[in-house]
């Protein structure tokens, strides 16, 4: 059973300034909604409870997003605009929250380690609420919970991209091992390949199930591509032992990192409510 979902959401969201220069890029809206809070939502939907939230400086935001506001909830009480706040806050009452900060944001994996206090030792599903994940059945989430029940290994998903965006992704080759689930037995994995060094299309997207011993490894890992402790560092290390499958979700991401994907969100969820 996956209990824990770790949420890196450390990083400085260049991308994104002046918006994040004050505000964690994980609480930018989506319509009325966080993009950490429809991860939150995607892990309840596959079964979690527990989440443990990597945050940094400047990112108390999301800890007063997932607690009461009593002045507020007081102000709006009886009005209809309470409504609101319902989805919020039976998300509150079903989960709990812990967080721990990354002091230095030295990448990903980085930041993955600094969560192991929060996970120990269990395997656990690692979400990046930049990519906005949705879905027509089970939630990503889910779906990879099904295919780590079969394999009991560390789980990627992943998804085709156009070979000259190559350099945004981490890149697996890896070989088919079954494909009505569209499951791959990764062989090689590197960090934001140009497209000529690539070796095929299929990126690495913000889902990840995890064993534990991932922890052991990235305590080893050095600094990779742009000077970062990279988690596709890592994964490689698991993934010469035959212990990574890739996994190529049903459903589509939203790079809500990035202007352009978080517009297309945006878009996309509003035309989904009028
Ligand atoms: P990104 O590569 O999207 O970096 O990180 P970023 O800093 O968030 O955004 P840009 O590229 O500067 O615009 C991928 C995920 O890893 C987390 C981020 O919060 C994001 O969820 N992360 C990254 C950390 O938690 N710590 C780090 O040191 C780096």
């Amino acid at each position: 059973m996956i209990k824990k979902c770790l949420f890196p959401a450390a990083g400085y969201g260049t991308r994104f300034l002046p918006a994040t220069k004050a505000t964690p890029k994980e609480m930018l809206p989506i319509l009325t909604k966080p993009l950490i809070q429809y991860g939150v939502e995607e892990a309840v939907e596959a079964g979690i409870h527990t989440m443990a939230i990597i945050t940094g400086r400047g990112k108390r935001a999301i800890e007063d997003h997932f607690d009461i506001s009593y002045e507020l909830e007081h102000q709006i009480k009886g009005e209809s605009k309470e409504n609101l706040l319902t989805e919020i806050r039976s998300l509150i009452s079903s989960c709990t929250f812990s967080y721990t900060r990354q002091i230095e944001m030295k990448g990903l994996g980085h930041a993955i380690l600094t969560g192991e206090t929060l996970i120990g030792d269990e395997p656990f599903a690692v979400l990046l609420a930049d990519d906005l994940c949705t879905h027509e059945e089970d939630s990503v989430l889910k779906q990879m919970i099904d295919v780590y029940e079969k394999y009991q290994c560390s789980i990627i998903a992943i998804e085709e991209v156009a070979m000259e965006d190559t350099n945004k992704y981490g890149v697996i080759a890896g070989e088919l091992v079954d494909n009505t689930t569209n499951t791959y037995r990764v062989t090689d994995m590197v960090e934001k390949p140009d497209s000529k060094d690539a070796p095929t299309n299929m990126a690495i997207i913000g889902r990840y199930i995890l064993t534990p011993d991932i922890f052991d490894i990235l305590r080893e890992t050095k600094p990779g591509k742009g000077g970062e402790i990279q988690i596709t560092d890592a994964l490689l290390e698991q993934a010469k032992q035959g212990n990574v499958i890739a996994y190529k979700f049903k459903g589509t991401r939203f790079d809500c990192g990035s202007v352009e994907g978080f517009v297309e969100a945006t878009n996309y969820f509003y035309q989904g409510v009028h």
